[in-house]
């Protein structure tokens, strides 16, 4: 199994770390494929109450990594980013994410799937998808502007502007902004571990109520923005963009 992602247990909580960090913890298929299992296997364990998804102190991840989507993009929905998109968004346990540092694209929209998120007040924030020629995923087209409004998500995936962690807690993307990486990670642990002592049931039939609206709809706006994605990579702008930051010197 790779060492680019760490998986512990604590009790009754499920930590998955990404230790990647010397290319900032860009996302590879087989990360993909690790988080994707880890999580399913979370899903079915009934010992598993709670499930903690951080990076390091210094970066959650630069997103995912761009020489796998020159090389080897996803072609369909059984494409490693997508079954882990799948397994985050079917995850019946509540999910806790610790962010310190970058979080970009992936990195960022992914929060949106879990229950709390616990950030470091200079974390930096951003979805440069249509910056690298591609579009929104994993429900952002339609989750980022129910939480920070239509106008703020339009300068988020449009314009690709950054955020700080300061501002994602401000705008209700994060539950709270911490001093330090090191202090967000320990506050969300702590977070997973008051999930893990509550009644496993009760917690997730709440979850599966808070997030049950507009279900339907989310998923098929994720299989929509999906296929649009796998176009856009393959596309002249996109191709220039992604080789651009590869060959740069
Ligand atoms: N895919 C592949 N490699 C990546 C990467 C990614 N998403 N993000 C960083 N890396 C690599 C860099 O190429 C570099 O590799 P090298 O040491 O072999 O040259 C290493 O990780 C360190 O990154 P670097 O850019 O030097 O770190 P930084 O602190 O100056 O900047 C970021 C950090 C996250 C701001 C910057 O790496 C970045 O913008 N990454 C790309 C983010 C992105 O566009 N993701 C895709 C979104 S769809």
């Amino acid at each position: 199994m790779t060492q680019d992602i760490i998986v512990e247990r604590e009790g009754a909580v499920l930590t998955l770390q990404l230790n990647r960090t010397n290319k900032k913890n860009a996302l590879t298929r087989e990360m993909y494929s690790v988080l994707a299992k880890a999580f399913e296997q979370a899903d079915a364990d009934d010992s598993v109450h709670a499930v903690l998804l951080t990076g390091s102190a210094e970066c959650f991840t630069s997103g995912n990594d761009i020489g796998d989507f020159l090389e080897q993009p996803p072609v369909d929905m059984h494409s490693p980013v997508f079954c882990f998109m799948r397994s985050l968004l079917e995850c019946r346990k509540p999910v806790v994410a610790a962010v310190a540092g970058a979080a970009v694209g992936i990195g960022t929209t992914l929060l949106l799937h879990c229950d709390l998120v616990y950030v470091s007040t200079d974390a930096r924030l951003r979805m440069p998808f249509v910056n690298l020629g591609l579009s929104p995923e994993f429900g952002s087209s339609l989750l980022l502007a129910q939480v920070v409004g239509p106008v703020r998500a339009a300068q988020l995936l449009l314009l690709g502007d950054g955020f700080s962690g300061e501002q994602a807690a401000e705008w209700g993307l994060a539950n709270a902004a911490l001093p330090t990486g090191v202090a967000a990670i320990e506050k969300a642990r702590e977070a997973a571990q008051r999930l893990a002592h509550l009644p496993a049931a009760a917690v997730q039939d709440s979850k599966r109520l808070i997030k049950a609206p507009g279900r339907a709809q989310l998923r098929q706006v994720i299989e929509d923005e999906s296929w649009l994605f796998i176009q856009r990579l393959n596309s002249p702008e996109a191709v220039a963009a992604l080789s651009g930051f590869m060959n740069k010197a």
